[in-house]
C-alpha cells in the first residue's frame, strides 16, 4: 500500500493520536474532540482497541492454523504432546500482566485527572429530572442548555431530583452519573467553540431517549454576553415573547407540552385559554382571562393539585420559577389560540 493511503487509513482509524497530540480529528470510533480530556482518553481507547485486535487476530489465527495443521488424519497416529513448557507459560503470563498493569495505570491516573477539577474552574450547577436538564449559572441564570466559555475549565456540580441520570457529552469526553440524594461532580475544558450534543446515558424511564440538550462552547467573550442577555430576558422582551423563551429554552416546557395541539406527555398549551378543563381529582375549570394566570401558577407550584383527565401525574414542581416568569409564561400561553 502506498504511504499516502496508509496514512489516510491510519487517520481514519484515529491514528496517530498520542498523549501529546492536542486533539483528535475524530474517526469511525470517536467523534471529533472538543475538550482537553480528549487526547488522553482517545489515546488510551485506541491503545486498548489495537492491543485487543492484535491479540484477537493472533490467538484466533493460531487456533485455526493449529486446527488445520494438527487435524486427525487416517493412518496417522496422534503424536504424544508436551504437557508443560515453563518458558512459554511465563511469557504468556508476564506479557499480558505488564500490558494490563499499564492500562490500569493509564486508566486510573486518567480517571483521577478527569475527576479533579482545577482550582480556577467555573462552576455550573446541574439538575436532572425526568426528563429534562437544568443548568444554573453563577449569576442566577438557569437554562436548558449548558453554555461555557472556550479555554476555561468548567466544573459541573450535579444532582438528580428523582432517579439516576447520566450526563454524557461525547465530543467533550464527559460522562458522569447524577444520583438522587447526593452531589456528584465532573469537569472539562472546551477547546473548540461550537455546539455539541448532550445526552442522558442512564435509562431513566419512558422519555429517556428524549432527554437531550446541547453544550454550547462560546468564543472568547461570547459567554459573558450570553449570560447578560439571559439574565434580563424579562426586561428585554415583551411578556409573551419572554414567556416563549422560557417555554422553549429556559425551562424546556416544550419537552412535554406542545403548542400545535399535538399530544405529548402533558396536555398541549394550544387553546388552553377558553377551554373547559376536566380533571381526575378536582372540579372542572373553564379557563378564561381571569383565572389563566392562577391556573398556570398552580400547575407549576403544585402540579398534582389538578390532574388533567387522560394524563399521568408526572410533572415536577418548578419552584425555581419566579412570579414574573410565571406571568410571562401565562402571557405566552394566552397567545396560543
Ligand atoms: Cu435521564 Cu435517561
Amino acid at each position: 500500500m502506498p504511504a499516502a493511503r496508509l496514512t489516510a487509513l491510519a487517520q481514519a482509524l484515529g491514528w496517530p493520536a498520542g498523549p501529546l497530540a492536542a486533539e483528535s480529528p475524530g474517526s469511525f470510533w470517536l467523534p471529533p474532540a472538543g475538550s482537553t480530556a480528549a487526547a488522553g482518553v482517545d489515546w488510551l481507547f485506541y491503545f486498548i482497541l489495537y492491543v485487543s485486535a492484535l491479540f484477537f487476530v493472533l490467538i484466533v489465527g493460531l487456533m485455526v492454523v493449529f486446527v488445520v495443521l494438527y487435524r486427525r488424519r487416517p493412518g496417522v497416529a496422534p503424536a504424544p504432546s508436551p504437557s508443560h513448557n515453563t518458558a512459554l507459560e511465563l511469557l504468556w503470563s508476564a506479557v499480558p500482566a505488564v500490558i494490563v498493569a499499564f492500562i490500569f495505570y493509564q486508566g486510573f491516573t486518567g480517571y483521577l485527572d478527569m475527576r479533579t477539577a482545577p482550582r480556577n474552574a467555573y462552576e455550573v450547577e446541574v439538575v436532572a429530572r425526568k426528563w429534562s436538564w437544568l443548568f444554573r449559572y453563577r449569576n442566577g441564570v438557569t437554562h436548558q442548555e449548558l453554555h461555557v466559555p472556550v479555554g476555561q475549565p468548567v466544573r459541573l456540580v450535579m444532582r438528580s431530583e428523582d432517579v439516576i441520570h447520566s450526563l454524557f457529552a461525547p465530543a467533550l469526553r464527559v460522562k458522569a452519573d447524577l444520583v438522587p440524594g447526593r452531589y456528584t461532580s465532573t469537569w472539562f475544558e472546551g477547546t473548540k467553540p461550537g455546539e455539541y450534543g448532550l445526552y442522558c446515558a442512564e435509562y431513566c424511564g419512558t422519555q429517556h431517549s428524549e432527554m437531550l440538550s446541547k453544550v454550547v462552547v462560546h468564543v472568547p467573550g461570547g459567554f459573558e454576553g450570553w449570560l447578560e442577555e439571559e439574565a434580563d430576558v424579562l426586561q428585554r422582551l415583551p411578556p409573551a415573547e419572554a414567556g416563549e423563551h422560557l417555554y422553549a429554552r429556559k425551562y424546556g416546557c416544550a419537552q412535554c407540552h406542545s403548542t400545535d395541539g399535538s399530544r405529548g406527555n402533558g396536555p398541549t398549551f394550544k387553546g388552553l385559554l377558553g377551554s373547559d378543563r376536566r380533571f381526575t381529582n378536582a372540579p372542572p375549570l373553564a379557563v378564561d382571562e381571569n383565572n389563566v394566570h392562577e391556573y398556570v401558577r398552580e400547575s407549576l407550584r403544585d402540579p398534582r393539585a389538578k390532574i388533567v383527565e387522560g394524563f399521568q401525574p408526572i410533572m415536577q414542581r418548578y419552584d425555581s420559577m419566579s412570579d414574573d416568569e410565571i406571568s410571562a409564561l401565562a402571557e405566552f400561553i394566552k397567545t396560543l389560540k
